[in-house]
Parts: structure tokens; sequence; C-alpha cells
């Protein structure tokens, strides 16, 4: 941590919560709280609400909330540090000089010298694009389809034919040559010495969500071979956490992405008024791609090429989407290779329309593999009923499973029942255990477990912090040493001294967590789920069963890690499970 505990606190208490937001939001004063436009989600009500007593802000839509710090984090897209700096700054205060260890700092400055590179890079591409040498390429563009507002926008440039132009750029700009080839902007051979990567190609300056210039893509003006050149993953550049478009998508303030192949796919869909589209850099969407998604939206259409290529990535991209909890559907740019093609042929009405037919991801899957059999053969057709069942058995989710079941019987035209029937034989024949796609491990049902044990300490936290009559209430059963999650005891011990000390401040709970997951993690305790349940006597029920999961987590923990000749011990704690009984009694008023 570089700054004290108290610093951040007097940081975040000048910073008034309403204020600050009031400066991207309009919020409007009603009750106790102020109300507005949720700028993490689109819609049309205001769901988003600040409180000022609690200093905190939570949006009933989408679940987005925490403090001030939190906030900037988000909407900025800060680090921790980043948005408390900024706020100092904001509330006039004074930071000590950060002391950075020899090492963080030479890694830092690196970064930072390589980003300056490539902005200075990217400006360079640009001059030369708007300058006579420049005009092929830019003829290119327009050819393309591109208007100059467009070009202006993603900073397109053009990198010219003098073998090492930008390199004596940047070497007059003081950057040395190792600085230069770390950047990933030239190469160097026996013969021709120092020479700039990129030689007589248009060029697409790739940026993160912050508008920073992390890297480049270089498409040839003709046929030539390779289409693109990309830059070499550098300090500054991880091509499988970033997305090209996103620094412009992210603000497009829809609920969903328009995930695509190519660069220019990303731009022809901005051109044409879809702004929330992106694409992966030249590589298949991997895990890293899919929480960076995440963060943004929980809807993804993917708009991949036409092509067996296409398909196939589409068809990949489907379950990394689903395992990071995503919704996946398919949209299909047919007769067209791409959404660039096809915006370019039929407009951006019709693209609309294939948005809104687009598949379902698990339908869209299916469709793919029909082509494989010969439906009109009674055999061939059972046979690929038989492979569907197999894969409706991947959803463990029985509701999930049940719906499933319904859409494909309707697709294709058969009685939901026999699916069903099939679908259960085949669990049968297969064994119950191991469902094909994803055969379950021993590994696996012990997360489930954790999942669970997480859950209930949440809802737990969750409700404590809602109300002070929770808290009392449970305090009698659960201390802060019951929470096995770290960062859940950190927040209940923060909270227990809270409340003992008779001032609640939770906005201040959440200055402890600094690393980015860890804050989404805490932020998301002060998500007030509780008020979705609705009579106080189905409160006190649901409070009840998670005291007692809880209770019966840790008893089940201490009991394994007895050792086995303790008899006495294991009797007491026996005892202890028998006394649960107990929180039956308990009688907590929400009424
Ligand atoms: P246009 O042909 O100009 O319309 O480009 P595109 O964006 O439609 O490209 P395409 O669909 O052929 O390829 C999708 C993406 O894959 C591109 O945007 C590049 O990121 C990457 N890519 C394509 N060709 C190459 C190549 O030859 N080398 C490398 N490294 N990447 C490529
Ligand atoms: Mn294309």
């Amino acid at each position: 941590m570089y700054y004290s505990d108290e610093l951040i606190e007097e940081i975040r208490a000048k910073n008034d919560i309403v204020d600050v937001i009031s400066g991207y939001v309009r919020l409007q004063k009603k009750g106790s709280s102020h109300f507005g436009l949720c700028p993490f989600h689109n819609e049309k009500s205001p769901s988003f609400s600040v409180s000022r007593n609690k200093q905190m802000y939570y949006c009933f839509g989408c679940g987005a909330g925490g403090n001030v710090i939190t906030f900037l984090m988000e909407y900025e897209n800060y680090s921790f540090l980043e948005a408390v700096q900024a706020l100092a700054e904001r509330a006039g205060v004074e930071l000590p000089k950060m002391e950075y260890s020899k090492e963080a700092k030479e890694k830092a400055d690196l970064k930072a010298t390589l980003l300056e590179i490539n902005k200075a890079a990217a400006q360079y591409f640009y001059v030369q694009l708007k300058s006579p040498q420049g005009q092929t390429a830019h003829r290119y563009l327009t050819e393309r389809g591109l208007s100059e507002e467009t070009i202006k926008a993603f900073g397109l440039g053009y990198s010219n034919k003098t073998s090492d132009d930008l390199y004596q750029y940047l070497r007059k700009k003081g950057y040395t040559e190792e600085q230069i080839r770390q950047a990933g902007l030239i190469s160097t051979d026996e013969k021709h010495g120092v020479y700039d990567k990129f030689w007589n190609r248009v060029m697409f300056p790739i940026m993160d969500a912050n508008s920073r210039v992390i890297g480049f893509g270089g498409r040839v003006m003709g046929d030539a071979k390779p289409k693109y050149l990309n830059s070499p993953e550098t300090p500054v550049f991880d091509k499988s956490r970033n997305l090209y478009g996103l620094h412009r998508a992210r603000t497009s303030r829809k609920p969903y992405f328009l995930l695509c192949e190519g660069y220019m796919d990303v731009i022809s869909m901005h051109q044409a008024g879809f702004t929330n589209a992106v694409a992966s850099l030249g590589t298949s969407l991997t895990t890293g791609h899919a929480s960076l998604i995440k963060r943004y939206v929980q809807e993804v259409y993917l708009v991949y090429d036409s092509d067996e290529a296409g398909t196939k990535a589409a068809l990949r991209a489907v379950p990394i989407l689903k395992e990071a909890g995503i919704a996946a559907k398919v949209i299909r740019m047919e007769p067209y290779k791409d959404p660039d093609e096809f915006i370019k042929h039929l407009g951006a009405d019709e693209f609309e329309k294939r948005i809104g037919s687009a598949r379902n991801g698990f339908m869209f899957g299916l469709e793919i593999l029909e082509k494989n059999y010969h439906m009109d053969s009674p055999e061939e057709k059972t046979a690929f009923f038989q492979e569907a069942a197999r894969r409706l058995m991947g959803f463990e989710d029985e509701l999930e499973r049940n719906n499933y079941i319904e859409a494909v019987a309707k697709t294709y035209h058969v009685s939901a029942e026999s699916l069903q029937k099939l679908v259960t034989k085949t669990a049968v024949r297969e064994g119950m255990a191991k469902p094909v796609s994803r055969p379950k491990t021993a590994g696996e049902t012990k997360i489930k477990k954790e999942d669970a044990r997480k859950t209930s300490q949440k809802v737990l936290l969750t409700w404590m912090i809602d109300e002070e009559r929770c808290f009392r209430a449970i305090r009698e059963f659960v201390g802060p040493e019951d929470f096995t999650e770290p960062l859940y005891r950190t927040v209940a011990e923060l909270l227990y001294r809270q409340y003992e000390e008779g001032k609640l401040n939770p906005a201040e709970i959440l200055n402890h967590f600094q690393e980015e997951e860890e804050h989404r993690e805490a932020a998301s305790l002060f998500h007030t789920r509780i008020r979705e349940l609705t009579t106080g006597q189905e409160k006190e029920r649901a409070l009840k069963e998670t005291i007692r999961l809880v209770n019966e987590n840790i008893i089940y923990i201490r009991i394994k890690n007895l050792p086995p000749a303790d008899m006495a011990g294991l009797q007491q704690l026996m005892n202890e499970k028998r006394n649960l009984s107990e929180i039956e009694k308990l009688h907590i008023s929400f009424d």
C-alpha cells in the first residue's frame, strides 16, 4: 500500500459522492437518495441511486455499486491508486511522493516510455496519411468507404516507403534504439541494419480501454502477403487482454457487445452507428478477453466471418463466454463474407435486423451439427437427436435444461416429452456423473461446495451490513473468525469493529481493498439483496437458514481437522451442531 488508511479515508471523506457523481450523471433527489440513469448499463428509467448518508451508490438495474473510489474505477477505468490520486487532486489534498522500489520504478518508467513512443508513432503515421506521400493509402481507405471522421476517430495512418524514417523520427525525439525496439517498431538484420517494421502499410493503432496506443496492425494495400502485420507482444501490449475498439465500445451504453474478427469490421460497424463493436486482435478469443468483456456487458453477439473458419471460431467462442457468465448469440452475415461487406451492401438497417434475429449460441451449434446428418434418413436423424440429447445433458441446471429441451423440440418439430425421455435415457446410459462435453471430476464437486460456502458467507455479510438489527441477531451465532474466505473475514472484522464503535461506515470499509478484483468483490457485498425477498417472514426464514449454513460449515471444518482419537472434541462439536436448533428460536422482526 502506498498511502496510509487515514489518508485514503480523508480523501474519500472530502469528496462527497453526490457531488462527484453529479459531474457525470444528472441526479434528482427523491427521499433520502439521489436517482439518475445508470451510466453502467442502458436504461430509460432511473434505477441508479446515490446515498449521501452512506456515501455509496447502487444500481437496482445492473447491480453496480460501491463508494466514490469504486465509481471512478468503474467509470474512468482507473486503478485504485489512480482513482485516489484523482480524488486527492479534486479535493486539494496533498499526497506524499510515492516511494517505488527501484525495480518497480524501472518497470513503470519503461511502460510509460513505450506508451509515449507508441503515441508518437501513431501521430507520425497519421501525419503521413495526410501528406502527399500518403495519397495512395488515403485513397485506399476512402475507396473502402471510410469517412474522414472515421479515419480520425480511429487514428488511422500510413507507414511510408522509406526504410527507416519512423526510426529516425523517434531517435530525434530522444528515444534510444533499445526503447524503440522494445516498442516493437523496428527490426535489425546484418545486411540492412535497423529498419522500420511497418513499411508501406495502412496503419491501425490499437488502443486500450483508456485510449492509450499500445500497438499497431498494418495492412498491405493490395493482395500481397502477409495481409496484416501486427506489433509483437510488449510490456504494454497483451493481445489476450485487449480488444480492438474497446475504448469506444465501453461508453456505447448498449447492454451487449458485437464481437467480430477484423479491424475493418469494427471500423465499419462503428461508422454505421454500431459503436459497441469490438474485435480480438488477430487471435482467437481467450478467457482473458471474456473476463475483460464481463466488466462491461453480460451479453455478446458474435459476428464472425461466414466461412468455415469463422463458424468454427464462433463455436469455440460460445463456451468460453458462457464459462465467464456471458450469454452468447450468433449473427450470420450470409450471403456476405463479414460485417464490413454486409454493411457496405445492405446498410445499417438490414444489419440491425440481423441483430434482432440472432441465434442463441447453443442452437447455433446444433444447426451446424445438423449439416453432418442426412435428416431424411431415419437412422441419421436419430443419431442427430442422440447427439443433441448428449449436449443437452451439459446443462446442469434443470430449469435451463428444460427450457433448451423445449426450444430444440420446437425447432426440430419433435415432441418435448420424447426428447426429454431421450435426454434422460442418454443420461442414464452414459452415467449421470459424466456429461460428455465436460466430465465432472472430484475437483469440480469440491468447487461446488466451496461456492456454496462462499455464497452463504456472502449473503450473511450483506445482511449484516444492511441492517443493524440483523447484525445484532447474527452476532450471537457468528463471529468474524467464522468467515473462512479471507476477503469476507477482512470485511467482517472491519464491520464488527465499526458496529462496536457505533459508527457504521461502509464506504470506509471499501478503502481497504485496493486491488481491482478484490475491490469489485468487496463492493458487491454492499449491494443490498435483502430487499428482494418480499415478506418479513420470508426474510426471517432465509436469514436463519443462512446462519445455520455458515455454522454448519464451520463445525464441519473443525470436525475434519480433529485428531482421530479426540472423542471429547467430537462430542463437543456434535453438541454444538445440535445447539444450532437454537437458531430457530431467534426472532428478528423485519416488518
Ligand atoms: P480486410 O481484408 O482488410 O477487410 O481485413 P479484415 O479485418 O476483414 O481481416 P480478416 O477478416 O481477413 O482477418 C481478421 C483479423 O485477423 C484481422 O483484422 C487481423 O487482425 C488478423 N489477420 C488477418 N490476416 C492476417 C495476417 O496475414 N497476419 C496476421 N498476423 N494477422 C492477420
Ligand atoms: Mn474484411
